[in-house]
């Protein structure tokens, strides 16, 4: 039984209030240093510490060989400190010994290059050995730790698809092989949705079948689809039989492993049915001026992928991360605000990477709440200031948001659309969603992530930028829902090929047709570095990378193309159904969006968090607990101080004090206003 053991209001683990804490890499220092470690944690207020995430070597030093002492003693330091502990099953680095009696372990790229032990990750994921050593050091591990008192959360593995998301070696070839077979069951059956009559692909057994390896030419679309598919199920594989393990042993404790973010590789709609709370690892770049839109993005998927269940910020870095080109530590004050911005937009914890920065490996140069330079730092500072605050924000926990439109996110889709031979290389994903996303972002609008088929009662409208994979069934899930009366607005490209990859043939947007009430003649992406203009009744906005003939079947044409091979046909159309409309736009407007998306919403009524304008830079979210309290959360990513007429009145639960009509905040400040019952409006 799977997410059986999470419950909102009941906080993620038995630790009540917001978690505080990170990644505690004790195994990298001397004991004498742990003591200080435990004072200074509680010093700062750490709640939860993540503990032997890169332990295995340490753990089991050689096959038959044990060494739990410093894990017990460590565990009771925490204790007696209060500290809980989110334990690692330590197996996302399996240990030098185990690699060299199994060196066929290591994965393989798709060149046929076998990576070399001394970086992480270097195992197969259809490694039996690999999987046999995993679920041994789990069980070890569980039997010892199951009643400790410290532990709090089961922290499978870590980041699963951090450096290698697939492995081509002769067993994956076999796992690949198993896995098509149960999908297909006869060869013939796989010889039709690959498509293989063409280019003479067709295969006479599934024993002929080879993983997706480097090729002379452009690889079998479908064969490229299911090998993506199989690689985020290999990996669920390994996660799953961990967490079977940790089940049946400590049934009690909850169990999560870190995502990261809007990660292509893995299908996390799968994963999180398999966690008992969603956790993320979150590092926004701080030389982005933009990166709280992006980081807004993905904290509103990790709320979504468990139906908005809070979640845990379970990594983030204090200031600079080590493993960009080049590294911007966070300016005073963007740490305790990113950190709120995973609180408003749903997180009932924030970790970091990691409690004391690392003087040797890799990640020396990474920040940490105790930096190198020790108590005299800014860091350190910032790291204790925020746990304090963290304290006047416990009622926060299990309070949940409430999402007013629906974003569709197919990882099939995403994977299909991003495979070679297309009209355009450009059309990626999460450069179709950002700006769509950016636009909603900006009124103050709070979207939920849904994928096909979910329940779409409540939400507004339903913004779909791009459905390239589309199957009839998903047609039909958003044909009832404007049927319903609902507003769909679905971006270019989208209709394209069913389950398979293969075209739906007869005129794109194929299943959608009739709902949109338009036809594509033809796909016309744009060069690079150019533009066309596209012409709305409220003024001219611009198309870059791509553009279609599109004939309108029904649907009446909102915009036309002003300028290039496509001038005076339709860009963006509406399809009224009854009180319902299906919009159309098949072009990439970029951040012209926003136009089209204000008309498309106006009539849906969707009230933002805040009421409008929301000054340049500033977020707003809202929080709703069971009790019906509401909490109003306001961010200022902005360089200015802003000032905001507010129609309500509250506490502002970071300074204590009574809010009433106006509210103040400088650059980078926040407030988190517990909104007096009447007041709410929303
Ligand atoms: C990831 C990993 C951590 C660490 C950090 C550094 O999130 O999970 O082990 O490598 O990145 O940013």
């Amino acid at each position: 039984m799977t997410g059986a053991r999470s419950g909102a209001s009941a906080g993620l683990t038995r630790v009540p209030g917001l978690l505080y804490g990170g990644d505690y890499n004790a195994d990298q220092w001397p004991e004498q240093v742990w003591a200080e470690d435990a004072r200074l944690m509680r010093e700062a207020g750490v709640t939860l510490a993540t503990v032997g995430v890169f332990a295995w070597a340490r753990l089991q030093p050689a096959p038959d060989s044990w060494d739990f002492g410093w894990l017990d003693r460590l565990l009771d330091l925490l204790h007696a400190h209060g500290v809980a502990v989110d334990l690692a099953t330590a197996t996302a680095s399996p240990p030098a010994w185990l690699v060299r009696a199994h060196p066929e372990l290591r994965p393989v790229t798709a060149d046929g290059v076998r990576l070399e032990f001394g970086s992480r990750q270097h195992y197969c994921p259809s490694s039996a050995v690999y999987r046999a050593a995993a679920t041994r050091l789990t069980r070890a591990l569980a039997e010892r730790y199951r009643d400790h008192p410290a532990l709090a959360l089961w922290h499978i593995h870590n980041e699963y698809g951090d450096h290698v998301t697939e492995c081509f070696c002769a067993e994956s070839a076999t796992d690949f092989r198993r896995w098509l077979t149960e999908r297909y069951e006869d060869v013939e059956t796989l010889n039709q949705a690959w498509g293989t009559a063409f280019w003479s692909q067709r295969y006479g057994c599934f024993e002929e079948i080879e993983p997706p390896r480097t090729a002379p030419g452009p690889g079998n679309p479908t064969q490229l689809l299911d090998w993506r598919r199989f690689c985020s199920d290999a990996l669920l594989a390994c996660h799953r039989a961990e967490r079977a393990v940790l089940e049946e042993i400590c049934p009690q404790v909850p169990v999560t492993t870190n995502f990261m973010s809007m990660f292509k590789a893995l299908d996390y709609w799968e994963w999180a049915r398999h966690e008992d709370f969603v956790s993320d690892d979150a590092y926004p770049d701080p030389a982005d001026p933009r990166a709280h839109v992006t980081a807004a993005m993905t904290y509103d998927l990790m709320r979504s992928l468990k139906d908005g269940r809070p979640w845990l910020l379970m990594e983030q870095a204090p200031s600079a991360v080590s493993w960009r080109p080049v590294n911007l530590p966070k300016r005073p004050g963007l740490q305790r605000l990113w950190s709120l911005q995973a609180l408003a937009r749903g997180a009932d914890g924030i970790l970091f990477f990691q409690w004391r920065a690392s003087v040797a490996g890799a990640e020396k140069f990474h920040s940490a709440m105790l930096p190198h330079r020790g108590t005299a730092s800014r860091g350190w500072r910032e790291t204790v200031r925020f746990g304090a605050e963290l304290r006047r924000l416990v009622e926060l926990a299990g309070s949940r948001l409430r999402g007013q439109a629906a974003v569709v996110l197919d990882w099939d889709s995403w994977w299909a659309l991003e495979l070679d031979e297309h009209p355009s290389a450009r059309m990626r994903w999460p450069d179709l969603l950002r700006p769509w996303y950016a636009a909603l972002y900006e009124r103050g609008v709070t979207i939920d992530f849904v994928r096909p088929g979910a329940p779409l009662d409540g939400y507004r409208a339903v913004l779909a930028p791009n459905l390239y994979l589309l199957t009839e069934e998903s047609a039909h899930w958003l044909t009832r829902y404007v049927h319903g009366g609902g507003t769909l607005v679905c971006g270019p490209f989208s209709g394209i090929s069913d389950r398979d990859d293969h075209v739906h043939a007869g005129g794109h947007p194929g299943p959608l047709r009739p709902l949109l009430g338009v036809v594509v003649d033809e796909h016309w992406p744009i060069p690079d570095g150019a533009s066309t203009t596209v012409r709305l009744a409220s003024g001219e906005i611009r198309a870059t990378l791509w553009s279609e003939w599109l004939e309108t079947e029904g649907a009446q044409a909102l915009a036309h193309y002003a300028s290039g091979d496509l001038a005076g046909r339709p860009a963006v159309t509406r399809n009224v159904h009854g009180a319902g409309a299906a919009w159309y736009v098949g072009c990439h407007l970029g951040a012209d969006i926003a136009a089209v998306l204000d008309l498309a919403l106006a009539p849906t009524a969707i009230a933002p968090a805040f009421p409008l304008p929301l000054p340049p830079g500033v977020e707003a979210t809202r929080r709703h607990a069971e009790d019906g309290t509401t909490y109003l959360c306001l961010l200022n990513h902005g360089p200015d101080t802003v000032r905001l007429t507010l129609d309500a009145t509250g506490t502002d639960l970071l300074t204590g004090t009574a809010v009433a009509g106006r509210l103040t905040l400088g650059p980078l400040d926040a407030a988190v206003v517990r909104l007096h019952p009447t007041e709410d409006r929303a």
